[in-house]
């Protein structure tokens, strides 16, 4: 049976604000694309019979909705979360839509490097990558090749291995059967209703969960992650570039779209449609559609939609539409 994949996007990303403010995290561009692009093409691989894509209400929901009937080349149900009640209940939310197909849950705002065809092809796995300080992750106890406890963002962590944000789960009926059973228990764990708490309850069940060590995990939740997401993906993905009066240094990802003129771009820059750059030096940096560069040197810099940077060499985080500049 082919898989039904879920992947959450309803979160309000606060710790990518500005860029959150105008734009849905899911939607944020990452060495070329947004993440959402980087992660259904991932999941496309998996071939799953249809995508359960959780967007909230309101217009960052629209916009995801509309990106997402952009996509041809799979099947995506857009279901709303009326309310920010916690993983375990965006992924409640597809019910319906999975019926009893294995599931693939991502996250959408997690790039994650695994053979998701052949995750999908067996067994019940979980993706966890070793970390120094997991407490601010899903933590997973592993004896003998098998997962034996779950346990959300511990304060004394059972192990080094975190949770990274990929769940194929051959077992749907017990997994939506355990999400419901925290819902109408009133179970919350830091206030809501986890992902994790389910599948430690399917644990409890006698199902099989085990792990899947993952290399290459993008988290790309902050502005730090999100530059250094844009570095590793170019790095593996580069973008052959050459425009007469640019120096390219790769990897970047320059779309043909964009106007440069003489600038220095990269290494590691990301830069999108419609962007206007003129005696610039970018690198290390993502610059956002529409975005102005003129007489400027970025390093380690995020640019939203339209914005208009002026002046000499500066970190800046600027959101959508803002105007920074210096005369
Ligand atoms: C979620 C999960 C957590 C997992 C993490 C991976 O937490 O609840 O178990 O380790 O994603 O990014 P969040 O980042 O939404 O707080």
């Amino acid at each position: 049976m082919r898989p039904v994949a879920i992947i959450p996007a309803a979160g309000a990303g606060s710790r990518l604000r500005p860029h959150t403010h105008t734009t849905p995290k899911p939607l944020l561009s990452v060495a070329g694309k947004p993440i959402l692009a980087h992660i259904l093409d991932r999941v496309a691989r998996a071939r799953p019979e249809r995508v359960a894509l959780i967007i909230g209400p309101g217009p960052h929901g629209e916009r995801l909705r509309a990106f997402a009937s952009a996509r041809t080349d799979l099947e995506i149900t857009c279901v709303v979360q009326d309310e920010p009640l916690g993983l375990g209940h965006a992924v409640l939310q597809a019910k319906d839509v999975v019926g009893s197909s294995p599931v693939l849950i991502v996250l959408g705002d997690t790039i994650v490097e695994a053979p998701l065809d052949e995750l999908t092809s067996g067994g019940s796995w979980i993706g966890v990558k070793e970390v120094d300080d997991p407490r601010r992750f899903g933590v997973a106890a592993v004896h003998d090749g098998k997962i034996t406890a779950l346990v959300e963002k511990p304060e004394k962590p059972i192990s080094h291995w975190a949770v990274v944000g990929l769940y194929a789960l051959a077992n749907a009926r017990l997994l939506f059967d355990s999400l419901e059973g925290l819902e109408k228990g009133g179970t919350r764990t830091r206030g809501e209703l986890q992902l994790t708490d389910a599948l430690q309850r399917m644990l409890h069940e006698g199902e099989e969960l085990r792990p899947f060590p993952v290399e290459g995990w993008y988290d790309c939740g902050k502005t730090e992650a999100l530059l250094e997401a844009n570095r590793a993906l170019l790095d593996i993905q580069a973008f052959p570039a050459n425009r007469e009066g640019v120096v390219v240094l790769p990897p970047v990802a320059l779309d043909p779209g964009a106007d440069v003129l003489h600038a220095v771009i990269g290494p590691h820059a990301s830069i999108g449609a419609g962007v206007r750059i003129r005696r610039s030096i970018i690198r290390n940096s993502i610059i956002n559609e529409g975005a102005t560069v003129e007489d400027a040197m970025l390093d380690q810099s995020v640019l939203g939609e339209r914005a208009v940077v002026r002046g000499t060499m500066q970190r800046l985080n600027v959101g959508d539409s803002s105007e920074v500049e210096r005369t």
